[in-house]
């Protein structure tokens, strides 16, 4: 028959991984929280913009100035008057189907299969504009 101090013993066995667990979890929540919190922060930003609602610069920024901004591909850089001359020729309605079907090495709306016909047409004139164009650029409604 088992004596109470084995029964201590075991007891004490079994209770102390089960110890360490715990406390292990809780580490592991408030170092998930402080890891998570700032990906929270970015998350509400981005949010702030909502799609549809992205002004041209906006845009260069985050999707056409990957090209454009240092030529990569081929493409006319961004302010290059010479190499834009021609192309803002065609008017906004051109440059815009270009963009927006692709053209040479750039896909589709630049890849950003997400912009608005609107959005698309801001970046355009907003891109051409730093290179000598006067296209006005749609506003944004509701801000
Ligand atoms: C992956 C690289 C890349 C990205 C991203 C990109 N472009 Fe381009 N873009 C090019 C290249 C290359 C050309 C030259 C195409 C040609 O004439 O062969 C070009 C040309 C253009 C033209 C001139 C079209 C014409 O008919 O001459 C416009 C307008 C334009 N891009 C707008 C944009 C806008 C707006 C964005 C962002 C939404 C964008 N591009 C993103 C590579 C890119």
């Amino acid at each position: 028959m088992i004596d109470s101090r084995a029964l201590t013993v075991l007891a004490a066995a079994l209770a102390l991984p089960l110890a360490g667990c715990g406390d292990n979890k809780s580490i592991d929540g408030e170092l998930s929280a402080s890891l998570t919190q700032p990906v929270a922060r970015v998350e509400l930003k981005v949010q702030k913009v909502a799609p549809g609602s992205r002004t041209g610069e906006q845009i260069y920024s985050n999707v056409c100035a990957s090209c454009h901004s240092s030529g990569a591909l081929e493409a006319p850089k961004t302010g290059d008057n010479a190499a834009w001359a021609a192309r803002i020729s065609m008017g906004l309605d051109g440059l815009v189907a270009s963009a927006k079907a692709g053209k040479g090495n750039m896909p589709p709306k630049g890849g950003a299969t997400d912009l608005t016909d609107t959005e698309l047409v801001r970046a355009v004139a907003y891109l051409a504009n730093q290179a000598g164009a006067s296209f006005t650029e749609p506003p944004v409604e509701g801000n």
